[in-house]
């Protein structure tokens, strides 16, 4: 079967736009394929040598995916630190990885810029270990936003290399599979465009009736339509965007039809849009509260995915140590 790999570095609550995006092909490919779903938490110490609470992180994570529907019986989901072999593959390919291509990459060009007093060799080094990440499962496919176009270009070029070097076909070429094509983009309601934890104008996945009320009715809106069905601009038609996932039919022609005879009220949109985030998001929300209260069940969830995990990826080692020369 093929095999698809996803990365997430520890970095927050899942938010609405994960939801609809990377969230909903995850659960489609948990049906079709092998898959591997890891949180990339050694990833976190290139840009913060002394991270806070690590190991709550994680389990976040993992409450939030287990409370999206995410099958631990289906797939492994596992922690990157948990399955160590991947050290060795990094090493292998950083053996094989030049100064030159790493200090081109456009995000550890960005990130220097960020962090000159820590520009370290982990963070030169990172798309060699997320490379090392995929091609321990010599995964083929790998979900990604556009933003890792660069780093899955790079563990494809050592997949090639190796190959070559080596005089083998041990790795196949992953290929990014790029959901966000199909995915719903859900925007943000600052009218900034997309939903991002960065943007700062994310609705979490596990904020409560009251938080996501006050986000949405501070939304930002216009004067309202002067003609006719006339095009929405951005800031509202994002406000139609969310509807349209999260509410009835009705609901959303009902106030298209409004809108389209100038006689919309954004107040009333607004509310029923938050009433119906929050239906959305309460019983998704009450599930993450209910694993998140329950450390063991998630360590266990953790630990049967390392399991999984260090057997596909001694079975690789074992051949890239026999392909190198080292006994296997
Ligand atoms: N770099 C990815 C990100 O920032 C996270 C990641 C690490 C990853 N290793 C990976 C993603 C392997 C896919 C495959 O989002």
């Amino acid at each position: 079967m093929e095999i698809v790999l996803s990365g997430i570095r520890p970095t927050g609550h899942l938010h609405l736009g994960n939801y609809f995006g990377a969230m909903k092909s995850f659960l489609q490919l948990q049906e079709e394929y092998a898959c591997f779903f890891f949180i990339a938490d050694w990833h976190s110490l290139t840009t913060h040598p002394r991270p806070g609470n690590i190991v709550g992180s994680v389990r976040e994570i993992i409450a939030e995916y287990l409370a999206c529907g995410l099958d631990p019986e289906k797939v492994a989901i596992y922690v990157q630190s948990d399955v160590k072999e991947v050290l060795e593959l990094y090493l292998y390919l950083n053996m094989n990885a030049y100064l030159g291509e790493l200090e081109r990459t456009t995000t550890f060009k960005e990130k220097a810029r960020q962090q000159p007093d820590n520009v370290n060799a982990g963070l030169l080094t990172y798309p060699t270990l997320m490379a090392a990440d995929i091609l321990l499962h010599r995964a083929r496919k790998v979900p990604v936003g556009k933003d890792q176009e660069q780093n899955m270009e790079m563990a494809r070029r050592f997949a090639r290399r190796f190959n070559t070097t080596y005089e083998c076909e041990l790795f196949p070429e992953p290929e990014s599979f790029t959901f966000s094509r199909s995915a719903i983009k859900i925007p943000g309601l600052d009218g900034s465009g997309k939903m991002g934890k960065s943007e700062g104008n994310a609705l979490y996945l596990v904020d409560d009736a009251t938080t996501i009320r006050k986000k949405v009715m501070k939304a930002v809106t216009d004067n309202g339509p002067t003609e006719p069905n006339s095009t929405k601009p951005e800031v509202i038609q994002n406000l139609f965007t969310i509807l349209e996932v999260v509410s009835a039919p009705e609901v959303y022609d009902h106030f298209n039809e409004q809108y389209n005879r100038c006689a919309i009220r954004y107040g009333d949109l607004k509310k029923q849009l938050a009433e119906d985030i929050v239906a959305f998001c309460t019983p998704i929300r009450e599930r993450i509260l209910e694993y998140a209260s329950d450390a063991t069940r998630i360590d266990k969830v953790a630990a049967q995915g390392a399991d999984k995990a260090r057997e596909s990826a001694s079975r690789t080692l074992r051949e890239v140590r026999r392909t190198i020369g080292f006994r296997s």
